[in-house]
């Protein structure tokens, strides 16, 4: 549409041009006022940075793993800040056989508010309370991550979404091997989750 030297068209062009700007503007606070907001997205790399040795040959092997990571937490929303009002429970864990979930370790992380779109890593080190031991059947060793919290949506009359999340992360016992490498995205539980948790049996090699 060209604008041509008349007042009246020169007053739609102008009208026209404010609507855009005024939308380009409050887009934003339109899209925090009424789109259904996403939730955040987690994943996390374990053993980022460390060299790993699963091997354990003899009796002066180490009897527990540190374990390096670097969760990411993402507020996917790019017009929603969103707050995580409590504790977000970190715990480490691996499969002795496909019916037991053995605790290794745990961490938390405090509650903590993340701005529109932002991402937050929290790269940090546990130590285990015990070695862990391939998954029975397998040369594997089988990790499990476990995330659990809960976030609000920085907006009026919105209530706490709890979440429960968690990821496998298999590394060879010989070679030591990840079997993913990077970041492995965090999912609602299956049924591995609901499995019983005991705490790791005192495995003499
Ligand atoms: C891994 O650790 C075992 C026992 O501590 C040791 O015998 C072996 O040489 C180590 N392997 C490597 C590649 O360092
Ligand atoms: C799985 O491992 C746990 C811990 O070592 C043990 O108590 C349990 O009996 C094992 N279950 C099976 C089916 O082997
Ligand atoms: C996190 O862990 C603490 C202490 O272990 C526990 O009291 C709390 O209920 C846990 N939070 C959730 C959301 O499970």
């Amino acid at each position: 549409m060209a604008c041509s030297v008349n007042y009246g068209t020169v007053i739609a062009c102008f009208i026209v041009i404010s609507l855009s700007l005024g939308l380009f503007v409050l887009m934003p606070v339109l899209v925090n006022l009424f789109a259904w907001p996403s939730t955040p997205s987690f994943s996390v790399n374990l053993f980022h940075n460390q060299i790993l040795n699963m091997t354990r040959s003899n009796d002066n092997s180490p009897t527990n793993l540190a374990i390096h990571f670097d969760l990411k937490l993402k507020n996917e929303n790019k017009a929603i800040g969103l707050h995580y009002p409590d504790q977000i429970n970190i715990t480490f864990s691996y499969f002795p056989n496909v019916s037991t979930l053995a605790i290794l370790a745990d961490y938390k992380l405090d509650s903590f508010y993340q701005g529109n779109g932002k991402a937050r890593h929290v790269r940090g080190k546990v130590e285990t309370n015990g070695f862990p031991t391939v998954l029975q059947g397998t040369n594997m060793i089988v990790f499990r991550v476990d995330l659990v919290g809960s976030f609000r949506y920085k907006k009026v009359g919105t209530k706490r979404h709890k979440f429960e999340l968690g990821c496998l992360v298999g590394v060879d016992y010989t070679t030591s091997n990840k079997m993913q490498t990077g970041f492995i995205g965090m999912v609602e539980p299956g049924l591995d989750s609901k499995l019983k948790r005991k705490p790791p049996p005192d495995v003499g090699y």
